[in-house]
This record gives structure tokens, sequence and C-alpha cells, in this order.
């Protein structure tokens, strides 16, 4: 059994909601020696350093860690994971979570994991890979409607559209700068799925579900999650073992034989179809905010746990959870998802939480005079436990009742509908 050192130093990269409770967990923990975060936010400061950082460029964050002398890495957005940042530390011998820049391939490129599904009859939308929008031009002229567009690459969660028509489809086409997948549009209701493997070891973590659209009753464009619940209540323990034993184990067990392992969290999104669970994406992190509602729900040691992922020694740790049910109910910036309106005054944190809510920070920072003010599209995650969904919603609302803010928006119903 591998146990961490009696206090460890620990470095988080990124400065979200996800990382926020990825902090304040940390920090819980009697094996938390001095805890940095880069860049960290308004909220992270309470928690941890905040600090200035390269944090996509691999030499940069080993010569902090060294500096340091940083026991763990935990990465928390894919863009350092993509910039290769955990292949690094690892060739630095320090401990760090996130997969390396070859296995993060199965976000950083669509078509990667298209091919791989394919060739391992992984359950998946059909599709087609091209070099180019000109080389797709034909095929989405004449697909079947709806039709599914999706640059290749990483494009911050704007670079899917599903087309009612062929129309609608070329101009999406025509956005698109780079290599192009054209898919089968998937039907039926979508869900989560999150795992933290050492590589060997997997962890199948609670369900957990977001809300993507911005406005109340599923209306609006999609955002990068407006809240979160967890357990999910679409995905049943069948069709949870369903999509693991077809979609995530075959994934994982395909990765391992290409001789690029996959370590670290891995979130599956997928399309609960009548023919079954089937792949929409992965996401080579952890959820934001469903991040912020599985910790919330964590009740073992997350210093251990990441410790014994980073250290190949997961078969040793088997995380704990509450049965309660979590909710987070995502603050944003008025304007987002568009142009977010940065600077406007947060007040009433401290209320909300004496509720008993906790209050994770997004963008957030203190302005010359340390007032918080937004600094961000999302800007703070109230999030609750509850005996059940309803009781948490109830008080995370009562909490954002609390909270005065005039810049901000939230949705509702988040709990209820999509
Ligand atoms: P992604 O960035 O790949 O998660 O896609 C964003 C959203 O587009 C997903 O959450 C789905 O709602 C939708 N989507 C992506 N691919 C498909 C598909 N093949 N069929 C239907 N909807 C899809
Ligand atoms: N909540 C969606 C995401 O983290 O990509």
């Amino acid at each position: 059994m591998s146990v961490p050192p009696e206090s460890l130093d620990i470095l988080v990269l990124g400065g979200g909601g996800r990382e926020h409770a990825l902090c304040w967990r940390l920090r819980q923990s009697p094996h938390c020696g001095r805890l940095l975060c880069a860049p960290g936010n308004a909220g992270i400061a309470d928690v941890a350093e905040c600090i200035n950082l390269a944090i996509t460029d691999p030499a940069a964050v080993v010569a902090f860690a060294a500096e340091h002398k940083i026991g763990l890495v935990v990465i928390g957005p894919e863009a350092p994971l993509v910039a290769g940042v955990a292949d690094a530390l690892r060739r630095a011998n320090v401990p760090v979570v996130g997969p390396s820049a070859a296995a993060a391939e199965l976000e950083a490129s669509k078509g990667f994991t298209k091919d791989l599904c394919a060739q391992h009859h992984i359950p998946t939308a059909r599709y087609r890979r091209f070099a180019g929008a000109a080389d797709a031009h034909h095929y989405v002229a004449v697909h079947p409607l709806p039709v599914v567009v999706k640059a290749d690459g990483l494009a911050g969660g704007k670079g899917v559209t599903v087309a009612e028509s062929n129309e609608e489809g070329l101009a999406a086409l025509a956005e698109i700068d780079g290599p192009v997948v054209v898919e089968q549009c998937l039907e039926g209701p979508e869900a989560s799925l999150f795992i933290l493997t050492d590589g060997e070891t997997v962890r199948v973590l609670p369900t957990a579900q977001d809300h993507k659209r911005l406005r109340d009753g599923g209306e609006g464009p999609n955002t990068g999650g407006m809240g979160a619940v967890s357990p999910s209540p679409r995905l049943t323990p069948a069709v949870l073992k369903q999509a693991l034993d077809q979609i995530v184990h075959p994934t994982l067990k395909a990765m391992r034989d290409r001789g690029t392992p996959y370590q670290g969290f891995l979130y599956a999104g997928l399309m609960l179809t009548a023919d079954g669970p089937m792949l929409i994406e992965y996401n080579v992190r952890l959820g934001d905010p469903e991040a912020q509602v599985l910790l919330m729900r964590l009740e073992s040691d997350l210093v251990a746990l990441l410790w014994a992922t980073a250290t190949n020694t997961l078969a040793s740790v088997e995380p704990r959870f509450a049965a309660e049910s979590a909710i987070t109910v995502v603050m944003a910036a008025r304007g987002y998802p568009w142009q977010a309106v940065a600077g406007t005054l947060i007040d009433g944190i401290a209320a909300a939480e004496a509720l008993g809510v906790t209050v994770f920070h997004a963008g957030t920072r203190r302005n010359e005079n340390g007032q918080l003010v937004a600094a961000g599209g999302r800007v703070l995650n109230v999030t609750a436990l509850g005996h059940d969904i309803s009781e948490a919603r109830a008080l995370a609302y009562a909490a954002i009742r609390k909270i005065k803010w005039h810049g901000g928006q939230y949705r509702r119903d988040i709990g209820k509908a999509d």
C-alpha cells in the first residue's frame, strides 16, 4: 500500500471552479503541505498560493516544480496535457496526475478517437474524416439530416454543429480551419461518465450530469455548463456497466496496447440511444462543473487518491463517496457565453456559505480595493449536498438569494430540466 509522504507540496494547474474544488479538497488532507495553483483565482487564493506560470509550457512547469520541490502536480484543463506538460514532468520524475500528450489525443483529435473506436468496435456515431473543409464539401452537401460537423482539433467546446439543413452544415464547415469530422446524428439523452486510472487500475467515479444550455428549460446556446448534479438520474447501474464494458474499458485497453497507456481522469460524453450507450467524445480531464459535484461527495483523502494515481498504486486506494446527492448552480457574468461583462462587484458569499453551501470560484479576482469582482464567463458555483437532489437544490437556491451581484445570470432549474 502506498501512502503519500507526511507533507506533500502540491501544484495544481488551472484557475476555474474545477480547480477551486480540487484545491479545496486537497487542502483538507493531512498530507497536504504547501499548495500552489497557477493561475488560480480569488477563491482559490483562500486555500492555496496563486502563482504566475506559463502552464502550457512544459519546460517552465518542470523548472518551477524543481525549484519549489513540488511532490505532486495535478493538471486540471486539457491544454497543458495536450502540450505535453505531463510527459515532461514524468521525464523529470515529478509525480503527476494527467495523461501524456499521446494519450490526450483522445480529446485533442476527434478523428484519432473515431478511428480508435472503429478499430476496436467501440459504439459511436458513423463518421468520415477530411483533411479540410473543401474536401468535406460534397459529403456535407448530400448527407442525410441532421448532419454533425466538427472541427477535428480542440475548439473550446465550440467546434461542433448539429445541422438541420445541408446549408447550415456547409456554413459550419466554412468556419472550420483544418481537419474535419462529419458524423451521423445520434438521438437520445446525454450522460457523462468519469473514471480515474493509473494506467492499470480503474476507479469509477459517481455519475454526474451537467446542464449545457444557457437558459431554463434547456433553451439558448450551449455553454461550458450552467450547473450539474450527482448522481445522474440517467446513468442507471445497468447502463453504466454497459458503457464501461463496451466503451471505456476497451478504450483503455487499446491505449495500453498502442504503448500510450492512459493515466488521469477520463470523461466520456455519452448518448444513450435506443441501441445502447454510444460515445460522443472523450475529455482528458474532469468536467467543469461536474468536478464540483463529484468532489463535494468525495469522503476519502484526495491527496492519497491522487498520489496513488501518480505513483501507479491506485489498486491500494478505493475512493469513498457520500451517499448524498450534490448540486452546483453556475452563476455566470451577464453576456456569457458571447461577451461576458467583467469587473462587476460581487458580495454576500459568506452569507451564502453560512447556510451550509460551498461557493467555488471560477472567473473571479480582487480589484485594487480588495473587493471581489467578476473576471470571466462562469464566475461562481454554488454547491450543496442534500439527502436527494431536491433537498440540495433548495439549499443551493436559498444560498444564491444571499449573493448580491447585479452582473450575474443563472438558471432556475438546475437538477430539474436539461
Ligand atoms: P462535443 O464537443 O463533441 O461534446 O459535442 C458537443 C455537443 O454536440 C454534444 O454534447 C452533443 O450535444 C452534440 N453532438 C456531438 N456529436 C453528436 C452526434 N454525433 N449526434 C448528436 N449530437 C452530437
Ligand atoms: N461540463 C462540460 C465540460 O467540462 O466539458
